[in-house]
């Protein structure tokens, strides 16, 4: 079916997506890097960036582009993009994609949704035999979760100039591994440019990840942007002693240190002076020498920060500075603060949002604006291009990062035939 607006004449999708072509897809990629959960008994995914497990999973995805008829080039930090071609291929193409690389403890969904449900759109678009006049690209993007090499979005940042290709390459996780090594081990190493050039537009299907759309009945969210995120890495010098004899008046003790800035952190989102949309998480802290009876000499933990207003974030990140300086003093202990991550608040576009509400209004489904707490490749090439995205609901209120992460079929097609009649309409 084909209709005409301003003057183009563009493709109107008239093969839905396939609810159950797309279920078994996400299914059998969480085959890939399972794993049981000893303390809940359900099975995650672990499929850590760059381990053998994402390895096999980008070359289970990258078969299923080329079963799919997609032209797949892999670039220099391993981002793998597949392109089907447009009636006009010199125009910049419609992009679509997320990550398949998930942190230890993940569910099916994160991030394997967008990417599945941008190969289930060209399936549908090849069943309807429809040509789009501007080429369709699917990417996934290499290590968006950060759990490994301590960065998120990394392939995104790299892919649109925010992080050097180099610096990138040169990131080792905590065995001294390196992102150019362990690319170059797993094959994924491309030659491929990795600089984009600006795609037309971004959309990209995501899991909330949160409790928002379930709580309020919602069937799928329109995503305003993505909130600020701030990590930091704090390794604290201490001083190594038995625990029976030192007093405690003598001690310079690194794990104390750091209990006393994940206190400080939740105090701050408790004054309510960061504004109300604070979040702070010390989500690793590697005690060394790590025994019973000894104060421990070192410690390397993590901050987490988020927050929708800048100034907030700009204000949170200075004062902590502060009470590490002053801790430090007290305590009589090192405190080396390294910058991991950093993003500000990402405004997504209205032109695009709009398109993907008129969509989900004409399917009559119930929605609503949402502003992510999650961050997402989405974020990196909003810099590039026009971009947002489509939230589907999780079950559970949401939970993610977390083997319970459950959607359902019906769901995720929902948010995939979403996805699809955006995508025509910007292609065309
Ligand atoms: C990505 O998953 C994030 O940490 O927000
Ligand atoms: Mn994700
Ligand atoms: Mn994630």
């Amino acid at each position: 079916m084909s209709s005409t607006t301003s003057g183009t004449t563009w493709h109107r999708p008239a093969v839905p997506v396939r609810a159950d072509r797309l279920w078994n897809r996400l299914m059998a990629l969480s085959e890939i890097g399972r794993y049981l959960d000893e303390p809940s008994g359900l099975f995650g995914v672990n499929r850590l960036a760059l381990t053998d497990a994402d390895a096999e999973g980008r070359r289970v995805v990258k078969r299923w582009m080329e079963e799919a008829g997609l032209q797949v080039r892999v670039d220099r930090i391993g981002n793998v993009i597949g392109r089907r071609g447009g009636a006009d291929d010199t125009l910049a193409p419609v992009m679509s994609g997320s990550h398949i690389d998930s942190v230890p403890t993940g569910g099916a969904f994160d991030g394997a949704l967008g990417v599945i449900g941008a190969l289930e759109v060209v399936r549908a678009l090849d069943e309807d035999g429809a040509r789009t006049r501007r080429p369709i690209e699917v990417a996934y993007f290499t290590d968006e979760e950060g759990a490994r090499f301590g960065t998120d979005m990394l392939g995104s940042a790299v892919a649109v100039g925010r992080l050097g290709l180099d610096t990138a390459l040169a990131l080792t996780d905590r065995d001294g591994k390196s992102v150019g090594q362990e690319l170059k081990r797993i094959g994924f190493l491309g030659e491929a440019q990795e600089r984009l050039s600006p795609p037309h537009a971004y959309v990209e299907c995501h899991i909330e990840q949160g409790p928002i759309l379930d709580a309020a009945g919602m069937e799928l969210g329109v995503v305003t942007g993505v909130q600020g995120i701030s990590w930091q890495e704090l390794t604290i010098g201490g001083r190594s002693a038995h625990a029976g004899t030192t007093p405690m008046s003598l001690r310079r003790d690194a794990g104390l240190a750091a209990a006393r800035v994940n206190v400080k952190m939740h105090e701050m989102v408790r004054s309510g002076q960061y504004g109300a949309e604070m979040r702070a998480t010390m989500g690793r802290i590697d005690v060394h020498p790590g025994r019973v009876n000894i104060v421990p000499s070192r410690v390397v933990c993590t901050v987490d920060l988020r927050n929708p207003d800048d100034r907030h974030m700009a204000r949170a990140e200075h004062d902590l500075a502060e009470h590490l300086r002053a801790l430090s003093a007290e305590l009589g202990v090192t405190i080396d603060a390294r910058r991991t991550a950093k993003t500000e608040h990402v405004q997504f576009a209205d032109s695009v949002q709009t398109v993907i509400a008129r969509h989900v209004t004409a399917l009559g489904l119930k929605w609503q604006h949402i502003l992510s707490g999650a961050g997402h490749d989405a974020q990196e090439l909003a810099s590039l291009c026009p971009t947002a995205m489509i939230f589907v609901p999780g079950l559970y209120e949401g939970i993610s990062h977390n083997p319970r992460e459950l959607s359902t079929s019906e769901a995720c097609a929902r948010g995939v035939e979403v996805l699809y009649r955006t995508m025509v309409e910007l292609a065309a």
